[in-house]
Formats: C-alpha cells, structure tokens, sequence
C-alpha cells in the first residue's frame, strides 16, 4: 500500500496517525529529531493490520511516497523546508493547528497566509499539499478500542492529491473522508480545532467532528 512518513511523528498527533495507518495497510515511519527516540516511540505501537510503525530521522520519513506535517506550528515551515528536496513531487498533509492557550480556551492563531497549510505549500512549491486529521483527538485515535467514528475534513488545491488523501483516511478505521473543497477553506478548518479543543476542556471529553447528513 506504500510507505508514509510522519514528520514530528513521536509526538501524540503523529502517533495516533500512525497506528492508525499501519492497521490499514501503511508501513509508516516517525520521523524525528532524535531516530533513536522514534525508534523507541514507534516500538510502542502494536497496529492491528498488515502495515507497520517504525522510527527513524525526520530525512527517513520524508523519504516515503506520502509525508505528514505533525510539528508544533511553530517549527512546521522549518521542518519541512529542511527536508524539501525529498518531498518535491509528493502529496504532503498539513494536520498542524496554529493555536494558542488562553485560560480554559484555545484561541486560532492566523499566519501570515491564512493558514498553516497555506505556508507549508508556500514552503513546498513543489508539493501537492493537503489538509487533513487537523479535528481528532490523539487520545482516542492511539487507542484501537476507543469507538472513534469521526469525519475527517480534506481540503487542497489539487484534486488528484485530494482523492488520494481521501482513499488512505478511508482505509484507516474509525475514520470517513469529507473532502470539503480548496486550501481556501484551511483557515476556517484549522481555527475550528480551537472550538473542538475548548469544547473538549470545557466539558471534560475527546469529542471529534462528526457531520450530519452525509451518506457514508
Ligand atoms: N494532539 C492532538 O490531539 C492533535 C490533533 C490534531 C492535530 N494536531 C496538530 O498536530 C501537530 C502535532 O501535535 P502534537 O500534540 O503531537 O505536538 P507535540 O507533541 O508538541 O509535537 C510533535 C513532535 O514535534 C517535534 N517537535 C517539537 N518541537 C519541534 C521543533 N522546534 N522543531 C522540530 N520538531 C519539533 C517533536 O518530535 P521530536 O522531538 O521527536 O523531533 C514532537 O514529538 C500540531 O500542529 C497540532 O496542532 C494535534
């Protein structure tokens, strides 16, 4: 099914992409600052599926057919810039939020190009960017027994790459792809995570974005 790389993939975001990736199929690589931290992350995830999880250096994963940006926005358009080179030519997802803490609220942040999607395919002219995951919780997408049934919000320029995205996140379980539209919509689908996190701290639970009236 092809290989995926997870940049920034030892934190709990990349985690939970990945076991989830690996249990449909995916032989996923965390990239990392440190490979042998990865290693050491990625020993720890048991997927249930024919893929696999292994850890490695951030240039590994961005050597794989697709490459997820799971950075903290702030180090988002670094990293990918670092690596470049490998990923001209390739579908890269942006699942970063810009977000920032204010008391029992998360406030969206807006980069200078609305979005942080919008500046990771500033930084990648060569890429075929796309947004996704940006609404799930890690919490409930690391656990394979937490009833995750959550939609999963596609945005980019390029359909091919698009359709692409879509048919991996349908693979993975718990998850339906919704391809909503061009990276115009990015601003709007990151800041929403604000709302989904203040509602989560709000009212004690890992609630995820589901949408009504859509046949899956
Ligand atoms: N957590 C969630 O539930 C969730 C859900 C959806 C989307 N997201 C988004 O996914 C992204 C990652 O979230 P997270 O909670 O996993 O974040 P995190 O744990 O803070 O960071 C993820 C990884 O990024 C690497 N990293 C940290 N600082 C870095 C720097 N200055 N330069 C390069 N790499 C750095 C670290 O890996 P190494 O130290 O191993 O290099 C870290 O393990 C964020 O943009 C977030 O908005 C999160």
């Amino acid at each position: 099914m092809g290989t995926v790389g997870i940049l920034g993939g030892t934190g709990p975001a990349g985690q939970g992409v990945a076991i989830r990736l690996a249990s449909a199929g995916y032989d996923v690589v965390l990239g990392s600052r440190d490979a042998e931290r990865a290693a050491g992350v990625a020993a720890g995830l048991v997927p249930r599926g024919a893929g696999s999880v292994s850890g490695s250096g951030n240039d590994a994963a961005a050597a794989c057919d697709v490459v997820v940006v799971a950075t903290p926005w702030d180090s988002a358009v670094a990293t990918v810039k670092a690596v470049g080179e490998a990923l001209a030519g390739k579908v890269v997802i942006s699942m970063v939020n810009a977000l920032a803490r204010e008391g029992r609220e998360l406030i969206p942040l807006y980069p200078p190009r609305g979005s942080m999607a919008a500046q990771i395919a500033f930084a990648l002219p060569r890429s075929s960017v796309v947004g996704a995951f940006h609404h799930l919780p890690a919490s409930e997408m690391v656990d394979l027994d937490s009833d995750l049934d959550a939609d999963v919000v596609i945005f980019g320029d390029v359909a091919g790459a698009r359709d692409q995205v879509a048919e991996m996140v349908e693979a993975m379980p718990g998850l339906h792809a919704v391809i909503a539209g061009s990276m115009s919509l990015a601003s709007a689908v990151e800041a929403f995570t604000a709302v989904c996190i203040s509602i989560n701290i709000r009212h004690k639970a890992h609630s995820y974005v589901r949408l009504a009236g859509l046949a899956h």
